[in-house]
Formats: structure tokens, sequence, C-alpha cells
């Protein structure tokens, strides 16, 4: 694949798709210890046919963007958090976690690397960074590789939602993504994988995304195929999903306290498909879908709007307002949610 150069990107038309950037890091475990990392300018692998990673989908992954600020800088948002999250992912599946501080300085290291390519500050879009962790050793039988592939590329993206700030509509669907006392919790490529086919059915039928319910009962919310949930209910309440299945995220815990900040009441507890009408307003919440507003959610043939079809509601703008100004620096948020370049 040829290599992206600047030139070729119009910033207002980016997707949410990959290009093949300059740099990208690169560290690997062998003899039960990690090598140094470096930057290199190789976007493929070569790894064994008999790869964990290949086979058993001892893989885990993150995502993280950069954002350039107004004063040409550029921030990145909560990366400690992001470095934490991909150690557990990694322990529940048996993997070598990636130390957290060489983890930040990783991502670090490869924006700097690719800063031409972080989009101008006013674009609305971002340098997406997506940390990977492979078992790249050949087994056979069961068990951990002995070798792993720490990776990290990046690439500049926009909105993940078409519309962005325009409501979309949802469905839920008769399969689960993760199950009770599986990898829910981790963010591994198994769980997406199992996100697609449900995911192309709701898009053939004019959805944006699944909403999943919860794999014991089926009757409660857990999270969406690629973000988590929130709802604003009439008497001031942001509630999301509470579930042993689902990815704790980044994005969520930042709102949870937002919406304090913003006078609202913030809660992660169980939410019935069957409770909708207590809600005024909801969205989606994640790195890459930021905030999108949930417009309707249609579940065994019954839609259910909220808000508006059409126009975000004014809490979830405000929170969108305030998450996005802390992340582009144009405001100040809580104590090292920020982390320069
Ligand atoms: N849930 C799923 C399934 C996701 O893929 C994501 C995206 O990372 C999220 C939730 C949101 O997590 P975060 O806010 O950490 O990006
Ligand atoms: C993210 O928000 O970083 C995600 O992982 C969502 C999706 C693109 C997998």
């Amino acid at each position: 694949m040829a290599k992206t150069r600047v030139t070729d990107l119009d910033w207002s038309e980016l997707g949410f798709a990959y290009h093949d950037l300059p740099f990208r890091y690169r560290a690997v475990y062998r003899n039960g210890q990690w090598e140094p990392g470096e930057l290199t300018t190789d976007s493929d692998f070569h790894i064994s046919e008999a790869s964990a990673a290949l086979h058993y989908g001892q893989q885990v992954f993150e995502g993280l963007k950069a954002y350039r600020r107004p004063d040409g800088g550029v921030n990145l948002f909560r990366p400690d958090q992001n470095a934490a999250r991909m150690v557990r992912s990694a322990d529940r599946l048996r993997m070598p976690g990636y130390p957290e501080d060489l983890f930040v300085k990783a991502v670090q290291e490869v924006v700097a690397a690719n800063q031409e390519f972080v989009p101008p500050y006013g674009t609305g879009a971002t340098l997406y960074i997506r940390p990977l962790l492979i078992g790249s050793g050949a087994v056979v039988g069961v068990h951990p590789a002995d070798e792993y592939i720490f990776n990290i590329y990046v690439t500049p993206v926009g909105a993940y939602y078409k519309g962005g700030l325009t409501p979309t509509a949802y469905v839920t669907s008769e399969y689960d993504r993760a199950a009770h006392g599986g990898t829910g919790q981790a963010k591994v490529g198994g769980n997406y994988a199992a996100s697609m086919l449900p995911g192309e059915r709701a898009h053939a039928d004019g959805y944006s995304d699944v909403v999943y319910l919860d794999p014991r009962l089926h009757e409660n919310i857990e999270e969406l195929g690629s973000a988590n949930f929130f709802g604003i209910t009439k008497d001031g309440r942001f509630l999301t999903p509470k579930s042993p299945s689902i990815l704790p995220s980044i994005t969520k815990y930042s709102l949870l306290e937002l919406a304090e900040e913003a006078g609202l009441k913030a809660e992660e507890t169980t939410i019935s498909i069957y409770d909708l009408d207590q809600f005024e307003e909801a969205g989606a919440m994640g790195t890459a879908a930021v905030i999108s507003p949930v417009g309707s959610i249609t579940h065994n043939g019954n839609k259910h709007v909220f808000y508006s079809e059409t126009a975000v509601g004014p809490q979830t703008q405000a929170l969108y307002n305030r998450l996005v100004g802390i992340q582009f620096g144009t405001e100040t948020g809580p104590d090292g949610w920020v982390v320069d370049v």
C-alpha cells in the first residue's frame, strides 16, 4: 500500500479510514521481556503462520486520539487510562501488558513523528491512535504465545457516525457481542468480530449501529457496537449501563464527571430497554463516536424516539461542547486529563 502524503488529504472530507502514514511505533516481547521499542516505517508484520493471534485471537487493542489545539500544539486525552485498560485487557487474555509509562511515551513519540498529519484545529478532524498487542509466537495447543508484538499506528479521521451531531437511528439485536463473564470488559478483536454480522444487518436496514442487550436476559441495554450508551432523564439524571460485559469506556467515565459538573446526577445503573420513556435525551459516547445523539432505538419492531430524530438536544450539546473543548484545549478540564505531545 502506498504511503499517504499530507497533500493527498482533504481534512474536511476525512472518513474513519486507514492511511499508511510514515511512522509507527513497534516493540517486541521475547525471552520473557519487552525489548526496547522504536519507530519504524514498515507498516507490515511478518509473523508465524502458527501465531496465537491468528488462531486463537490472542490480541488486544486500544483507541485514542490526538487533538490539534488552536495554538498549534497537540493534546492527548487521558492516555494513561488507555495504557491501564490495555494492561487489564492483556491480563484477561494471558498476555504480557505493555508497561504503562512506556505506552504513554510511545504514543507521544509516534504522534510527534507524524505530526503534520494531525488535522488543523477547526476542521473537527483528529489523529486516531491505534495501539495493538498480538501474540505473534507460534502455538498449536491452546495456550499463550511466548512472543508478542506491540504496535501503534496513527491515522487521520473525521466523524465515526455519519452526521456527527445529527441524531441517528439504532436497533437492538438478537445477537450478543460478549458473554456474561466473557471478554466484554476487555478490548479484544473477537468482540468486534462478533459484532460484524449484526452491525452489517443493522446498516442494511438503515440503522447506524446496534444496541446490544445483556446476554443473560436480553432486557437491559449493554452498549452499542462501538460506543457506550447514555440517557438523560426528565428529572436531570445522566444514566449509563452498569454491566460486567461492556467496555469500561474512558469517555464514559469522563462524562460521568462532566455531567455532575453540569448539575446532573450521574449514575451507572441497570437500564431496561422497556424503560426508555424516562429519557429526555440519549447518546452514544466513545473515542470514535465522541458524543453522537441517539435519535431513536427500535426494539422488536417498536421505535422509540428520544429528543428528536433531526436535532441534538441541549444537554447533549452542552456535554459535547465541554468534552470537545477540553480535548482541543479551549477549555480547562480536571487535572491530568490532557497531556501535551
Ligand atoms: N464500547 C465499545 C464497544 C467500544 O468499541 C468503545 C470504543 O472504544 C467504547 C465503548 C468507548 O470507549 P472509549 O470511551 O474508551 O473509547
Ligand atoms: C474507539 O472508539 O476507539 C473504538 O474502538 C471504536 C471502534 C472504531 C472500534
